[in-house]
């Protein structure tokens, strides 16, 4: 990841927690790992292997994203005082996005920000949310309401966590991956379409293929773009359907991922873009278990949400749009009844029983 002093690196394969040396990595002789009750019991101890000689201490969190508050990382704060942790402490986030982006935001926040290593274990944070710097934690007023950007000094990431991952997170992984390729390579999506079944079946080369493309996407819109003024918005690709589809079902029905896919295929529809390019985006999302259609909350419910979307400016909604396969740019131009025709699909909403 490219950011002049503060670059860092990323090290993907198999077979790598535990026999990867972080001990060159960590600031000074004290870390304490964070990470939650499902995550740590399966590879804390293998994380151990890697921090040779370490006094190593560790927090384990509630598991979910209703934990990923102030007061849970008031609780990571209070132990490192406790610990009577120094500057030259370094923090490990063990765990999916919920526990990235809490422990990054304790770092972040620990004395004016101590050295922080993302050692990811879902595929969504091995390809997302472990790049770019972004921490933080909702707010009853808001999701990631709070936050900091604070970089990591290194992310680990090892392919054979995915294998205890639910099957239905590691597709939800997949959406993120799919968008990367529609936004910006062609050849990249065009390989996906080749190599789905491999990675559904969790073939680690593949893995450590998708998700290196992944990441080298990701980090070349943020070494750009920092602090998302301009073309980091392209990595909002299917999101402005996603946070409606989201936000009408109520957070927790369906998963992120799952919205994204769906989302993506809306955004793909508002697109002015060949049937070809839109079949392939339906078939590669369809062939990594996703959805490919939004659930039936009704148009309206959509509709309200999107306005509520933070892109919206001046009344009217910018999406991420696609020029083909492969290229995107942010527009506020859009046929206005292709719109409503998308949005329909969302059929109409259930009937609400009367009591
Ligand atoms: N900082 C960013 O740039 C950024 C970007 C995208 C998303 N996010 C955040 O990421 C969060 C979502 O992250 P997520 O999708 O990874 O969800 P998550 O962290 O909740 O993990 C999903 C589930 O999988 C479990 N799990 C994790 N790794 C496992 C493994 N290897 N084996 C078995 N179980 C495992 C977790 O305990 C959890 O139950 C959201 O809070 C979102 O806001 C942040
Ligand atoms: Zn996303």
């Amino acid at each position: 990841m490219e950011l002049g002093d503060r670059s860092y690196p990323i090290v993907i394969g198999s077979n790598l927690l535990g026999s990867y040396d972080l001990s060159r990595q960590l600031a000074g002789p004290h870390c304490l790992v964070v990470s939650n009750e499902t995550v740590g019991p399966i590879y804390l101890e293998r994380l151990q292997g890697s921090l040779p000689g370490r006094n190593v201490e560790a927090i384990l969190l509630k598991d979910g994203e209703s934990w990923k508050t102030l007061s849970t990382v008031g609780s990571i704060l209070d132990r490192l005082v406790a610990l009577r942790a120094g500057r030259d402490t370094t923090v490990l986030a063990l765990g999916g996005g919920v526990i990235g982006d809490i422990a990054g935001f304790a770092a972040a926040c620990y004395m004016r920000g101590v050295s922080f290593i993302q050692v990811p274990t879902t595929l969504l944070a091995q390809v997302d949310s472990s790049v770019g710097g972004k921490t933080g934690v909702n707010h009853p007023g808001g999701k990631n309401l709070i936050g900091a950007f604070h970089q990591p000094r290194l992310v680990l990431i090892d392919t054979d966590t995915l294998q205890t991952l639910p099957d239905r997170e590691f597709r939800a992984g997949l959406a993120e991956v799919i968008k990367h390729g529609a936004i910006a390579d062609a050849a990249f999506f065009a390989w996906l379409e080749g190599n789905m079944t491999r990675l559904m079946a969790k073939d680690p080369e593949a893995l450590a293929k998708a998700i290196r493309r992944s990441c080298e996407i990701k980090a070349a819109f943020v070494a750009e773009d920092e602090t998302e003024q301009g073309r980091r918005a392209l990595l909002n690709f299917g999101h402005t359907f996603a946070h409606a589809i989201e936000n009408s079902l109520g957070y927790g029905e369906w998963l992120h991922g799952e919205a994204v896919a769906a989302g993506m295929i809306m955004a793909a529809e508002l697109s002015d873009i060949s049937h070809a390019d839109r079949d392939r985006l339906q078939r590669l999302v369809k062939a990594a278990g996703l959805p490919v259609a939004p659930p039936p909350v009704g148009p309206d419910a959509l509709r309200t949400s999107m306005q509520l979307d933070k892109k919206g400016k001046a009344g009217r909604l910018r999406f991420v749009l696609l020029e083909g396969i492969g290229s995107a740019y942010l527009s506020n131009e859009y046929p206005e009844n292709r719109l409503r025709d998308i949005l329909d699909q969302a059929g109409h909403a259930m009937p609400r029983p009367v009591l």
